[in-house]
């Protein structure tokens, strides 16, 4: 079996409108056409029917930073599955640890958006690791065999075909300080463990982990050597064009 590498390009709080088209087009123009990988880029809010436009035809894929789990209703500020979808959203982020840690999604809430997503038809990138301090307390494994036993263990696996993880140690996620591959692909195989023992052998190699936590044109390479690791997702090094490339060219 061989997993398509899968590799995101989360553009989280930054861009105006100008930039973001600027970076979209230069996405385009170098990987439109990529074939043997999936590329995705998850651009801010208001700027995502602009750019699933921009990126049409091509091999580029769009997703949302981030979804509420209602169908609709007075919550200001937050937006749905469906509202993603309609603007041409084919994937979704969930339980990003800026999610967790900044805007306080606990475990329940995460599995809620996740439900969300599923019900609408969007491809969820479900995004787990564990705090600094959690690493050194020995805590790994723990942390995330339960973000994602909370998050998909009630769910059938026959939902499950799209999902897509990905493992973000919160101690590399915009630090500079990256998961050594050898680091990254322990957790890997402990989380394609934990996904057999939940959902089966077959669900487990069939699905894709993605690795984040300052992957760079200079460390995607490396990483990608590893066995379990499926993909990238990419904060800092998405927001320019050469180095996004460089990424995905290191699998692709
Ligand atoms: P980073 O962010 O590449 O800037 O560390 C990764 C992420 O948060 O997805």
């Amino acid at each position: 079996m061989a997993r398509v590498p899968v590799i995101g390009g989360n553009w989280k709080m930054h861009l105006d409108l100008t930039e973001a088209v600027a970076l979209a087009t230069d996405v385009r123009n170098r990987l439109g056409s990529t074939r043997g990988a999936e590329v995705i880029l998850f651009p801010p809010f208001p700027f995502l029917k602009t750019i699933a436009d921009r990126v049409e035809g091509s091999s580029i894929q769009v997703g949302g930073q981030d979804l509420h789990f209602e169908k609709s209703g007075a919550f200001t500020g937050a937006v749905t599955a469906t509202m993603l979808k309609s603007v041409g959203c084919s994937h979704v982020l969930v339980g990003h640890s800026e999610r967790r840690s900044v805007f306080g999604d606990t475990d329940a809430v995460v599995g809620r958006k996740l439900l969300a997503a599923l019900d609408a038809g969007l491809k969820p990138v479900l995004c787990i690791g564990e705090l600094l301090e959690e690493r050194k307390g020995n805590q790994t494994f723990q942390v995330v065999a339960r973000q994602l036993q909370s998050a998909i263990a009630s769910i059938p696996v026959g939902r499950l075909a799209d999902l897509v993880l990905a493992y973000e140690p919160v101690w590399a996620i915009g630090t500079g300080l990256t998961a050594s591959p050898e680091q990254a692909q322990e957790v890997h195989a402990y989380i394609r463990q934990k996904l057999a023992d939940l959902h089966g052998a077959s669900f487990a190699t069939a699905t894709r982990i993605q690795y984040g936590g300052s992957v760079k044109g200079s460390n995607a390479a490396g990483l990608f050597t590893q066995p379990d690791i499926d993909g990238m997702l990419v904060g800092g090094a998405s927001l320019k064009g050469e180095e996004f490339a460089q990424i995905v060219k290191a699998r692709a």
